[in-house]
């Protein structure tokens, strides 16, 4: 005879699961929450930190999808490796190599997005309370995963040569911090790259106090103008775990990138890892490796310098034609964003409604510094726009800051 199922009377509340104290804590991501509000219907949006959709090369992707079914069958379903696919590590080693730092595929960990690098990195690094140095302001994704950590941040100023080197002997004096964070090449938020000579001297001082220097990488592909700058690893070797991603030089839905450090530190990565995902998705690491291996990518990516290289043309002139002479902002030579900064005493938070109200929406400033600083910035994304939303949306962007300044 069988027995009637059992069922209980109970509701799960706030009230009676004790979520950990630092959990609680963390805050929503402010941008996803702009993302949700900039994405309504007629709403020119130069918020999010998107590729340009239009961009995506999506036959290219229908056919390594198939040829990966029919090459790998169900090895491109199952289980692999932590540290990746092998074939996808000796060809982004086989990249960097050719970039200019000597990689082996060894150096490389395949990750889940960059996000899940910087978390790796403050996984194997960071005790609550440890001090990390990171530019001010700087990527508020990585904010968040060291937050989880309960790092605290010694930051450092920038100007249009990226952070201001001389002020990070003091604060490792001070601070004794356990990691550098910086995004050197065309940051996020500002869109300013780290000048050679401030490259060397932050490599220095890195190996002087044997701290690990953190370079988040995801634009240095993407530079329209300008002179090249050599990337961080590049120039420290072991002395930098650099971050790389084929996020923004692909697609981000794939959640497919890389770490590359030196060959102790990746069994170490390798087993933080493993708590967190067992491996990176498989299908998406094949199909990858197939785009990479027909000899598409590389065309790939001079197809989004131009796109995104005439998007930011357009985006500055348009700026200088309606914004009013009391903003600054930057000038970008490559990368997803620019970055503006209105006088002291405006808010572009105050302000943001009032642009969704004139149908545009920007992110602002305030959330990329780790105190809350900086409400007279914002930033503009300038790669998923199109050419006519740009100057239509930086024109009614451009109303909305002249009435706020007067
Ligand atoms: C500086 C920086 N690091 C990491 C990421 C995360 O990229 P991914 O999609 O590879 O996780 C982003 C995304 O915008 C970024 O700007």
């Amino acid at each position: 005879m069988s027995k009637e199922p059992v069922t209980f009377d109970f509701k799960a509340t706030p009230e009676k699961w004790d979520i950990a104290a630092h959990v609680l804590s963390l805050e929503n991501s402010i941008i996803r929450e702009i993302l949700k509000i900039s994405s309504r219907p007629g709403v020119i949006s130069f918020a999010g930190g998107l590729p340009a959709p239009e961009m995506f090369p999506l036959q290219e992707m229908k056919r390594c999808a198939s040829e990966v079914i029919d090459m790998y069958k169900s090895d491109s379903m199952q289980y692999s490796l932590s540290m990746g696919i092998t074939p996808l590590r000796d060809a982004i080693a086989e990249r960097e190599t050719r970039q200019g730092c000597p990689t082996k595929t060894e150096n490389i960990l395949v990750t889940s997005g960059s996000q899940q690098g910087i978390e790796l990195c403050a996984r194997a690094f960071i005790s609550p309370g440890d001090y990390i140095i990171t530019e001010y302001p700087t990527y508020v994704g990585a904010l968040q995963a060291f937050n989880f950590y309960q790092a605290r941040y010694a930051t450092v100023d920038m100007d249009e040569n990226g952070m201001k080197v001389e002020q990070v002997e003091s604060a490792i004096k001070k601070y004794r911090p356990k990691m550098i964070y910086t995004v050197s090449t065309f940051q996020n938020p500002t869109g300013i790259t780290m000048s050679e000579e401030r490259r060397h001297a932050l490599v220095e001082l890195a190996m002087k106090y044997n701290i690990p220097l953190i370079d988040d990488n995801p634009y240095g592909e993407i530079r329209f103008a300008g002179k090249p700058v050599p990337s961080m690893k590049a120039i420290g070797g072991d002395a930098v775990i650099s971050l790389g991603t084929f996020s923004k030089i692909m697609a981000p839905g794939l959640r497919i990138a890389w770490i590359n450090g030196p060959l102790f530190i990746m069994p170490i990565f390798e087993r933080v890892k493993q708590c967190s995902d067992l491996h990176s998705n498989t299908f998406t690491q094949y199909m990858i490796y197939a785009f990479i291996n027909s000899g598409k990518l590389d065309p790939h990516i001079e197809r989004l310098i131009e796109n995104y290289g005439q998007k930011r043309n357009l985006m500055l002139q348009e700026m200088d034609k309606h914004f009013p002479p009391e903003l600054k902002w930057t000038r970008p030579e490559g990368g997803l964003f620019l970055w503006i900064e209105m006088p002291t005493g405006v808010s572009a938070s105050k302000m943001l409604p009032q642009a969704i109200e004139q149908k545009v929406a920007y992110v602002y400033g305030k959330p990329f510094y780790p105190d809350g600083r900086g409400d007279n910035t914002l930033r503009l994304n300038f790669s998923c726009a199109t050419l006519d939303t740009i100057s239509e949306g930086i024109k009614r962007l451009g109303k909305v800051i002249k009435d706020n300044l007067r």
